[in-house]
Parts: structure tokens; sequence; C-alpha cells
């Protein structure tokens, strides 16, 4: 084993490490140790969330960019072994150009109770860009919102529910490519252990779905689009749409905009939660279009089809995907659908009976990518802390001990070549070459997003 120290940003402290059985090095970015194989060397810190921090790293083996993700202690209880599982498991399995895929995976600290995964790096997440003064035109708002919708049919024909769709969940690159992350909440349709779920922490408040803020127990695809709806309407207006401070008023944000609504639109939530809303003041609601003047009849004419109080009623990302409001970017041929849906019940860890289970299989796919751990393998833990359902940070956009917080965006100048398109000879996202086929509408590319610093 050897361990080398080695200075790679002026913000990064590199250290040699000798406990781990490979050739590693320790880079401590805002606080975190990164004790990662010595091939990838750490750039700078991008971000982070609830669970993970996250670091764009220097791959050496070709001299690519890659962002590496640090998930601490996923053996602390069931529920994180549970979920850091599920979300690996489900990265294996997708394969689409609007879904981001991992290219390594590492393991380290105490029994490897420390996991590094590795992905492609991508410049920044929409959040920051909805946030930066960066102007954004309804192309653009088309353009990301078309490939969320392309992602979201691939996921939908996985089975897989994502529920956590929000901006900083979308990580985008300068050419305005975007690519869905952060699959830890991700569920099947109507999810065997749905009641443990409806007790964790479900969904970032403001992106959540009414019947699940009135607490219905269907989760439905519709859960997703109306968490689009949202991500929509914060490109539009640049703020979030149902802002809400607590579970109660997220309540009183979506009445005060959709208006109370009608019993039928409501029958599939407990009766208690009807009979709350029949007591409430009637709200007549706002008009989508007084609130976003600037957007289009047809944006508005979507906004309302993916913010339906019914998610029987609200569209399907099919038919949004087939909305006016996207048909320069539609076709059909280049929305691809999975090979095969993902099985929860085989392929989770729905049959694993605790974070012992979770561990080995974890440990298990992590030997797929290096081999050499296979020697390593740790003794069963004894004494593995269980302290029941962690929750999620509740409505704001994300929590970390690094205290991170977005950075903005600056923007850049237009440029005057046509826009991407999916699909005929070759599109943005194969080629990565702005390619255009014939269109219903033609229209300038829009100016290119970039990360601050
Ligand atoms: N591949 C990546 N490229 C660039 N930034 C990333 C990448 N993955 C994550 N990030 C940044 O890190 C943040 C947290 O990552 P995420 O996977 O959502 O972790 P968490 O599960 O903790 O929310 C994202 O919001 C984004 O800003
Ligand atoms: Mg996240």
């Amino acid at each position: 084993m050897t361990a080398r120290s080695e200075n790679v940003a002026p913000n990064v402290d590199t250290v040699p490490t000798h406990s781990v059985p490979t050739n590693t090095l320790t880079s401590s970015v805002r606080g975190t140790d990164f004790t990662i194989d010595a091939r990838y060397r750490i750039n700078k810190f991008v971000g982070c969330g609830s669970y993970g921090v996250v670091c764009a790293a220097l791959d050496t083996r070709d001299q690519s960019m890659c962002a590496i993700k640090k998930i601490c202690n996923v053996f602390k209880n069931d529920t994180t072994a549970k979920r850091t599982l599920r979300e690996i498991k489900l990265l294996l399995h997708f394969d689409h150009e609007n879904v981001i895929s991992i290219r390594d995976m590492m393991t380290s600290g105490a029994d490897c109770a420390d996991l590094y995964v590795v992905t492609a790096l991508m410049d920044t997440d929409l959040h920051k860009v909805i946030r930066s003064p960066q102007p954004l035109s309804d192309q653009h708002v088309q353009y990301f919102l078309y490939q969320l919708l392309r992602g979201l049919k691939y996921l939908h024909s996985c089975n897989v529910l994502h529920r956590d769709l929000k901006p900083s969940n979308l990580l985008v690159n300068e050419n305005c490519d975007l690519k869905i992350t952060d699959f830890g909440l991700s569920r099947g349709v109507n999810p065997s252990d749905c009641l443990d779920f409806l007790t964790e922490y479900v969904v970032t408040r403001w992106y959540r779905a009414p019947e699940i803020v009135l607490s219905s127990d269907t989760y439905t695809k519709a859960v997703d689009l109306w968490s689009c709806g949202c991500i929509f309407a914060e490109l539009l207006g640049r703020k979030p749409i149902f802002p809400g401070s607590d579970h109660v008023q997220q309540l009183s944000c979506i009445l005060d905009v959709l208006g109370t609504p009608n019993p039928e639109h409501i029958h599939h939530v407990p009766e208690k939660a009807r009979r709350y809303i029949a007591g409430l003041q009637p709200s007549a609601g706002k008009e989508l279009r007084t609130m976003y003047p600037n957007a289009s009849e047809e944006a508005v004419s979507l906004l309302y089809a993916m913010l339906h109080w019914d998610p029987a009623q609200r569209c399907t990302v099919s038919q949004a995907l087939s909305h006016p409001y996207l048909a320069a970017f539609h076709n059909p041929a280049a929305e691809p659908v999975a090979e095969a849906p993902f099985d929860f019940e085989v392929e989770a860890c729905n049959h694993e009976r605790g974070s012992e289970d979770a561990r080995e299989a974890l440990f298990k796919i992590a030997c797929r990518f290096r081999p050499e751990l296979e020697g390593t393998r740790a003794p069963r833990l004894s004494n593995v802390e269980n302290k029941g359902k962690r929750s999620r940070n509740l409505g704001s956009e994300s929590a970390c001990s690094t205290g991170c917080t977005s950075s903005l965006a600056p923007g850049v100048p237009n440029e005057s070549t046509n826009w991407p398109r999916y699909g005929g000879n070759g599109g943005a996202a194969q080629g990565r070459t702005a390619t255009v086929t014939p269109t219903p509408r033609q229209t300038a590319q829009p100016s290119r997003v970039r990360q601050q610093g």
C-alpha cells in the first residue's frame, strides 16, 4: 500500500492515508475528509445536500473531471443504509442522458462505513441558476423543462418515482444540458413499505404534491408531475410558487394560488383532510396568467395541467412532453423508455432486514468496482446504532454541516447558433453539438449558464 500527499487546490488539504488497503489520498474539504483512490485529485467543493458532500475531482486516468459525493457513515441506522443502497442500485440500473450515472464507487473509514460515489461533473444545478442574475429566456425554460420531462419519462418507465424533484436535484451544464440526480427518496409506485415512507420525510415541502400534504397514502407518478409544475413555475417566476414554511402553511400556499378545490378533486384524500379544507375560508385562487405575466398562453396551459389538485387529472409525463409548449423539442422517437422496469421488491432493499444486510449488499456492489476490496471484508458490526427513522430537512433547500449556500451563476452572452434537439442527426446530449432538425419554430440558443467561481 502506498499513500501520497499532494496539494491540488489552495482550499484543499491533502495528507497521506495509511489505514486504507489501497493507494489513497485524504483531502480535507470544508472540514470533510475525502479518503479516496489516489487516481482522483480533489479539486474543489461543489455542493452538498442533506446526505452528502460533493467535490469536483480530476480523474488522472483519463484527465477528465468528475464529481465525488461522500456519504458519511452509511450504516449508522437502517434508514440511511437502505436509502443509500436503494440510491446506488437505482443509479446502476439507469441508462439515460438526462439521468446521472455512476462512474465509480469507493469505500473508506471503519468498516467501510463511508461511501464515495463518482459521477460525471456538471457545472451547476438549477437552484443556483434560478437564484442567479442570469437572464432566463422562454427557450431556456422550455429546454430545461423538456429535458426534465424526458428524463422523468424514462424513470417512470422504470416504474420509479423520484419523489424529490426540486431545482437543486437537477444538475445542469453551461450548454444547458440537464441531468436528474439524488435518488435517495425514490420508490416504486405504491410501494409495499408505504407506511414506512409516510412516517419518514417525503419530498422537500415546497415541491410536495397536495395529496401528500393531505396525507393520502397513494403514491403515483403524478407526485413527480406536481414537482415538475413547481419547478416550471419557479423557472418562470424565479421564486418558489408554494414556499410554505411549515406543513399547514404549505397547504395555505397551494390554496392561495389554486383556490379551494372542488370536493371531487380531493376525493382521494382522507375524510379528515377533506373536512379540514371544507372548514377553511374559501379561496378564489389566483390567475397563473397574472402571476406569470411574461409567460406564453402555452406555458400557462401546461402549468395548469401539471398543477392539478387531483393526481388522476394531472397530466402524465407523456402528455406534458406532447404539449404545444414543448413542440420545439418534442421528438417521440428520441425520448427512450427503459428496457426493463426496476423491481423494488427484488432489486432494492425491501427484503433486507436492516443495516447489516444493506451493508453486505453495498459492500458487494463496491467490490464490483474494486475487486481488491474483497480481501478487506470487515467483520459484521455488532453494535450498529439504530436511531430510528431519520427526518429529511424540511422546507428549505439544503442544510449542510459545511454551511454551504447557493452561489449565483453570472450571465454570459447569447450565442446565435440554433437550439440543440434530441434525436434526428444526433441530438444535443448524444453528440453535444447544437444540431437542429426541422422544428415548428426555429429558436436561438439561449445564453449559456455558468457556475460562479
Ligand atoms: N455530478 C455533480 N456535478 C456537479 N454538482 C453536483 C453533482 N452532484 C451533486 N452536485 C451538487 O451537490 C448538491 C448535493 O448533491 P445531491 O446528490 O443532491 O446530495 P443530497 O442527497 O445530499 O441532496 C447538488 O444540489 C449539486 O449542487
Ligand atoms: Mg439533493
